[in-house]
């Protein structure tokens, strides 16, 4: 468990740079990320290369012990080149050319971008691949931050062309897979195809779908190119991309694979600011902890894509400055995500930045010292963090991270993809899907892991699938294997691998395990509802937003249904398929009799309190509101913390 912390000494005078090099190493931090934003400083004019000055910050930062990890500066594109080569500017979805003047102006599609990325990535690494104090790279910055992960450019719409014909081979075949009966969409050649942009009328949804699987992958080849140039002069230094919270633009399981580990940036006040999902009341209510499940999905998301090692490679310090609102963390909770972090198995914590920046875009976005440096309250928590980990590792084996989720949750992007180009209705939002049965299982006291829909299941005592769109037999079969209990939820298995109703309707091949059929959906408009109730007629829950409409087949049993008949909850054997949007309580029910089925030992937490256990620690935080009790055995020596733990508390003890 290690502290880190990101950094740019070109925004500071030289002369400051000993004693903050100084203050990092006294304050606990060992880490420190520089340079992903730095290309005009290193390469002010093509060709003339002026390292010196990052020569020396490294050397300093490196006299007090500091690990270095040095970003690509790729996520910025200077002046001089976008001068040269307008060409790798990215075109939006109205078909307006993006301009200088901020960050990720380019696409991954240009030719002479990808050039000029491998030729700085390999000056960078050349120079400093083997110095002993870089201990890791970050590509890039935040693929696709602010949206930029597709670009309507004519690269990419040649390209696009190109990725279409290696898909399918021939004209006919693509026709045939897109419908193109309909509406006498058919093409004659591939060069008669567009990116899916100023349409009078709907896109067709597979033109879509292919035109996001294409973009995703071009932000992988993409990647993968810088990859392999750090490997090549940078050997035995792990490499990672910083990725971001909910973000779905492209196939993380793809770039992930490249990486040593995965990382992310946490905002819990920011993110629980402008989800989507949470209403006023939820957004007041963590206004000041952040949301108790938000930054913990993130963090079991990437463990996952990680294959177990990963970072928070950007850690919130303070306010932010990006969403509607940016109210303060309360006291304390900066040590509490850090703690969060580490409960779920991080490997090292960094806090973004070291010191908040008088000038630009980022002047209103706290850092762990104030513009006039002193250290502001996450500079003091993160020192606090610092001493626990000492604490705690003089107690307790915290390199061992090996404690197994019984719980998986299968996460997948296409299934949001097809849900953005077909919501059907408004509100069917898939992150806030997830979140809620992710929700369910942490209220209720489990570690989850969070997987794709190619992960091995065996494992698991239960698996909850808020969605998949694409069921292939390949997962029912491996889900049915398992043996876990199985929960699906709507609108699980209605399309196929081309963005069609499957022949035999929803939920496709889910039907040889749990024998139904789905013969109406029901998008519901903000006030319509259905009480769903029991077998004995008792009150379960409410659906809103959306209703499946569900005809059970042979052996398959009827567990509750809606207030005009209809089943919603349906079961054979360990496989449930829930049959609309379940509200909080309900699902609370329905995933708790699973996880019961299940074997697991399934106890209702006070509300905000949340678990997580790491090797042999049992971790507990209290995201509000009030102070609650931790379900730690009679007796149980506390290694931070107490039983009664007050809000934004952390408490710690060993378990077997
Ligand atoms: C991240 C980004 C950083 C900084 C930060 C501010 O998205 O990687 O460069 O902008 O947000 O919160």
């Amino acid at each position: 468990m290690k502290l880190g912390v990101c950094y740019y000494p070109e925004h500071w005078p030289e002369s400051q740079w000993e004693s903050d090099a100084r203050r990092m190493a006294f304050a606990g931090i060992s880490q420190v990320r520089i340079a992903e934003f730095a290309w005009a400083k290193i390469e002010p004019e093509p060709g003339t290369l002026s390292w010196d000055w990052l020569d020396r910050a490294i050397d300093t930062l490196a006299r007090h012990g500091l690990k270095l990890v040095l970003g690509t500066p790729t996520a910025t594109p200077p002046r001089w080149l976008v001068d040269q080569h307008p060409d790798i500017l990215a075109v939006d979805a109205a078909g307006n050319t993006r301009i200088f003047g901020s960050r990720r102006h380019y696409c991954f599609s240009s030719e002479a971008y990808f050039a000029a990325s491998k030729r700085i990535v390999t000056l960078m690494a050349e120079r400093y691949g083997n110095h002993p104090a870089v201990i890791a790279w970050q590509t890039d910055n935040e693929y696709g931050c602010h949206d930029t992960i597709v670009s309507y450019s004519s690269e990419a719409r040649r390209r696009f062309r190109q990725w279409l014909q290696a898909r399918y081979g021939d004209i006919a075949a693509l026709n045939k897979a897109w419908g193109n009966d309909f509406w006498s969409m058919d093409y004659q050649r591939f060069e008669q195809i567009e990116p899916p942009i100023n349409l009078p009328t709907f896109v067709n949804p597979i033109h879509g779908l292919d035109y996001r699987r294409f973009a995703s992958d071009e932000a992988v080849r993409y990647n993968r190119m810088q990859v392999e140039i750090l490997r090549k002069h940078s050997p035995g230094r792990d490499v990672l991309h910083n990725f971001m919270a909910f973000f779905t633009e492209f196939e993380h399981n793809d770039m992930a694979k490249d990486l040593d580990a995965a990382s992310w940036d946490s905002y819990p006040l920011g993110n629980t600011d402008s989800a989507s999902y949470l209403n006023d009341a939820e957004k007041l209510a963590y206004a000041r902890t952040g949301h108790p499940d938000i930054s913990a999905f993130n963090h079991d998301l990437y463990r996952g894509l990680g294959r177990g090692r990963w970072w928070v490679m950007e850690q919130q310090p303070g306010p932010v400055n990006w969403a509607d609102w940016n109210p303060a963390p309360l006291p304390g909770m900066v040590r509490a995500w850090s703690w969060e972090a580490f409960a779920h198995g991080a490997e090292v914590v960094s806090y973004f930045r070291w010191r908040q920046c008088p000038f630009a875009q980022e002047q209103m976005h706290a850092g762990l010292n104030t513009p006039d440096d002193r250290l502001d309250i996450g500079g003091h928590e993160a020192a606090q963090v610092a001493r626990e980990i000492a604490q705690l590792a003089g107690q307790a084996d915290t390199a061992d991270i090996s404690a197994p989720a019984r719980v998986a949750l299968v996460f997948d992007y296409e299934t949001q993809w097809m849900l953005r180009i077909t919501p059907q209705g408004k509100d069917f939002d898939y992150i806030g899907l997830c979140m809620a049965w992710y929700g369910a299982a942490r209220r209720l006291g489990h570690d989850v892991d969070i997987v794709s829909r190619h992960a091995d299941l065996s494992a698991y005592a239960l698996v909850l699938v808020p969605s998949l769109a694409r069921m292939d037999e390949g997962f029912v079969n491996r889900a049915a294997a398992s043996g876990a209990q199985l929960v699906f939820g709507p609108r699980s298995g209605n399309k196929t691998r081309d963005f069609a109703i499957p022949a035999q309707l929803p939920p496709g091949p889910l039907a040889n395990l749990l024998p139904l059929r789905v013969w109406r959906v029901d998008a519901m408009r903000p006030g319509l509802v259905s009480a769903v109730l029991d077998a004995t007629g008792a009150h379960l829950g409410e659906a809103s937003r959306w209703r499946d409409y569900a005809e059970a087949g042979a052996g398959t049993e009827v567990l509750a249904r809606f207030d005009d008949g209809h089943p919603a909850l349906l079961r054979k054997g360990a496989s449930r398929y829930l049959a609309g949007w379940l509200d909080n309580a309900g699902l609370d029910t329905v995933i708790g009799a699973a996880a019961r089925d299940a074997g697991l030992a399934t106890e209702r937490l006070p509300e905000g309190l949340r678990l997580r256990r790491r090797g042999r620690v049992q971790f507990a935080i209290n995201y509000g509101p009030q102070t609650a009790s931790v379900p730690a055995p009679a007796g149980t020596a506390f290694l931070l913390g107490a039983r009664e733990l007050p809000v934004t508390g952390v408490a710690a003890w060993l378990v077997d």
